[in-house]
């Protein structure tokens, strides 16, 4: 295989990637990575697990941390994940990437991790707690990734960086140690990613902006029409087959992923007739968007309520990720030369 340094033995390719316990999943999440991951998993040694630890970088209070984990870990599983095809685990259950952060801390230099994007927004953000572990979140998220030597990387345009920086990670570590690690890359699946837009026509729907523009799987039905009914329009184009403005495509775009063919058709005609009733056309998406969440947020809370076995599933996907990294702390510590007995 041409991308794993022949370090690995040729096999299916290995994919992580994880996720911030630290609010909701919105729709965004779930067009834009989660559809693929569930795409992957027949195809790929997939390993997904929940960065709770990464949480502690920005919330040093752990009062929900408990009940978020569990709730992520219902949404991915709600979402079609399915725990006998991946590895789902949670980050904190799995202290051999704690170890491995260690020895790449001894790798990663001051003046890199201080130049890191996330690093410069999260000092500007939170001036009141720079503290180090903050620094060095593009090195435990390099653990991760390297702790089960993956190769694939599913993740958004905004953690590049973070990979770039586990590539230089993996080099300097093989340059100084020998060769464990491959170098892994960003996977996407090109045009089949989607954006999702946000309702109030600026840019796509995120964890961390207006909440209104954002759909959350967890929102409940009148909720998720009230945002709907919301969304930014006008009083409609005057000219025929005008140029749509982008907010007026945004909510084509959502009906995209959720209505029928027919009904989307036929509103782009009376859009392209000058004859369009905003009003309708977002009663419409609303009851689509209801109908497409609705069993996805029940199936959600069904997991969430069987407790002791959602602890079953993250307690064997632990131990299933501990076969993966024993393997790789034990090819480091042997290559570092800690290996006395
Ligand atoms: N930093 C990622 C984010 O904010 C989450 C993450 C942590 C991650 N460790 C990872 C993603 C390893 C992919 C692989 O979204």
């Amino acid at each position: 295989m041409s991308n794993n340094n022949g370090i690995l033995p040729a096999g299916r390719q290995i994919v992580v990637s994880g996720v911030r316990p630290t609010g909701n999943l919105h729709l965004g999440n779930y067009f834009g990575a989660l559809r693929n991951y569930v795409k992957m998993q027949n195809e790929y040694d997939c390993y997904f697990f929940i960065a709770d630890l990464h949480s502690l970088t920005t919330h040093p209070d752990t009062k929900e941390l408990k009940e978020n984990v569990l709730h992520v870990a219902s949404e991915y599983m709600a979402c079609g994940l399915d725990p006998n095809k991946v590895v789902l685990y949670c980050q904190s259950d799995l202290p051999q990437t704690t170890e491995l952060y260690l020895f790449l801390n001894m790798m990663a230099y001051k003046g890199e991790l201080e130049k890191t994007t996330t690093f410069k927004d999260k000092v500007r953000l939170q001036p009141e707690n720079v503290n180090a572990g903050l620094l060095t979140y593009p090195v435990l998220m390099a653990a991760d990734i390297m702790i089960h030597r993956a190769q694939l990387v599913p993740v958004g345009k905004d953690q590049e960086q973070h990979l770039e920086m586990t590539r230089t990670f993996a080099n300097r570590f093989n340059h100084r140690y020998g060769d464990v690690f491959p170098e892994p890359r960003a996977f996407n699946f090109g045009e089949q990613l989607l954006k999702v837009p946000s309702l109030d026509g600026a840019g796509k729907m995120s964890k961390s902006e207006n909440q209104y523009a954002t759909i959350y799987l967890s929102d409940d039905d009148d909720l998720i029409r009230k945002k709907i009914m919301k969304a930014k329009t006008d009083s409609g184009p005057t000219e025929p087959n005008s140029l749509k403005p982008d907010y007026i495509e945004n909510v084509f775009n959502l009906m995209k992923l959720v209505s029928q063919q027919d009904i989307i058709d036929k509103f782009e005609a009376d859009y392209d007739n000058c004859n369009i009733r905003y009003g309708d056309l977002k009663k419409q998406l609303a009851e689509d968007m209801v109908n497409y969440i609705a069993p996805i947020r029940q199936k959600a809370r069904d997991i969430r309520a069987n407790e002791a076995e959602l602890n079953i599933i993250l307690k064997v996907g632990a131990q299933k990720a501990a076969e993966s990294a024993d393997k790789t702390i034990s090819a480091v510590r042997e290559a570092i030369g800690l290996k006395y007995f």
